[in-house]
């Protein structure tokens, strides 16, 4: 039984390319700006789902195979423990390629990680926090990594969900990337990606391989959502769980962030510049959604 029928789901690709063409992205309900993923409402008389628009490909094999992935992905974080939220994953023909979703039901907006945590002190934070880390503990291997950042997960009741299976950390038993990496720079400018793909994309998948990695990201990423006040405290919860040798610093958190927010930054100047570009240039559409220019802290 599926979560959202197949002309569901062309009707709203229709709605997304729409807004997509007129750059009215307004009329949309994005519940989420990814990197590369647009994350958007769709509500049906069975309820509200989350959509999530992956990178398109232009050969329907491709985008077969990285269904596949996502599907083995899921698999392998539940082998591990991790509750991940019921995730269909259709793929439409369109005129020029075809385009792959993550489906899933939406879960409720105080139930994300972020807004979950927003209005809780430190210590009313630090067992909800101790729960993602020993799910990021018992599933980081050298061939398997959830993106373990908050945002990534929600509470619901008893249970700590995980909803982001769409870009799947996965190697073989040589180390190397079962997924292409460089099918998720594809938004990207080409001078840019070309630089990312080459130099940059190994240390920032490497480190999610890592456990101390994925501990810097989670905590410094705090500060990105808002919640700088209560990570301090939240450091040696981390080099407990984590078993951290030698233990993470505040400090060492501050620079991992600061240099993540840089690319980030970077990253995003370039994908303005871009979109300026088809728009004024090419007289094209912008086929990405870019994030409102203001959303970190820190
Ligand atoms: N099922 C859902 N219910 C409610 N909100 C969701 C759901 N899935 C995603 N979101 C919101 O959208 C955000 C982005 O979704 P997700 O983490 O799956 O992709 P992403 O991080 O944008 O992907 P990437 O960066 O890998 O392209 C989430 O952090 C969350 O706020
Ligand atoms: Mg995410």
């Amino acid at each position: 039984m599926g979560l959202v029928s197949t002309s569901e789901i062309e009707a709203f690709e229709h709605l997304l390319e729409e807004a997509l063409r007129t750059g009215q992205a307004e009329d949309l309900d994005v519940i989420g700006y990814g990197e590369v993923t647009i994350g958007v409402k769709l509500a049906t008389p069975r309820g509200d789902f989350a959509c999530k628009r992956l990178v398109p490909f232009s050969e329907r094999d491709a985008a077969d195979r990285y269904a596949d992935l996502i599907a083995s992905y899921v698999e392998q974080l539940e082998a591990c423990g991790i509750d991940v939220v019921e995730t269909e994953t259709p793929i439409l023909k369109r005129p020029d390629g075809y385009v792959l979703y993550c489906v899933q039901p939406l879960l409720p907006s105080g139930s994300l990680g972020p807004d979950f945590l927003k209005s809780k002190t430190a210590s009313e934070a630090a067992p909800h926090v101790r729960r993602i880390f020993e799910h990021i503990q018992a599933s980081v291997t050298p061939s398997l990594a959830p993106d373990g950042q908050l945002s990534n997960w929600a509470f619901e009741g008893d249970r700590v969900r995980y909803l982001d299976v769409g870009t799947p950390f996965l190697r073989d038993e040589h180390g190397n990337e079962v997924l292409d990496f460089t099918t998720q720079t594809r938004a990207l400018p080409a001078p840019v990606r070309v630089i990312v793909n080459r130099f940059l994309s190994q240390l920032v998948i490497d480190n999610y391989f890592s456990i101390r990695g994925q501990a810097l990201d989670f905590l410094g990423n705090l500060i990105k959502e808002g919640l700088g006040d209560i990570f301090p405290p939240l450091v040696p919860v981390a080099n407990e769980v984590f078993g951290l040798t030698p233990e993470i610093t505040e400090k060492e958190v501050r620079a991992h962030y600061k240099s993540d927010a840089q690319l980030w930054a970077l990253t995003q100047a370039a994908r303005r510049a871009d979109r300026w570009f088809y728009r004024r240039i090419l007289r094209k559409p912008y086929p990405y959604l870019l994030p409102p220019r203001i959303d970190r802290y820190g």
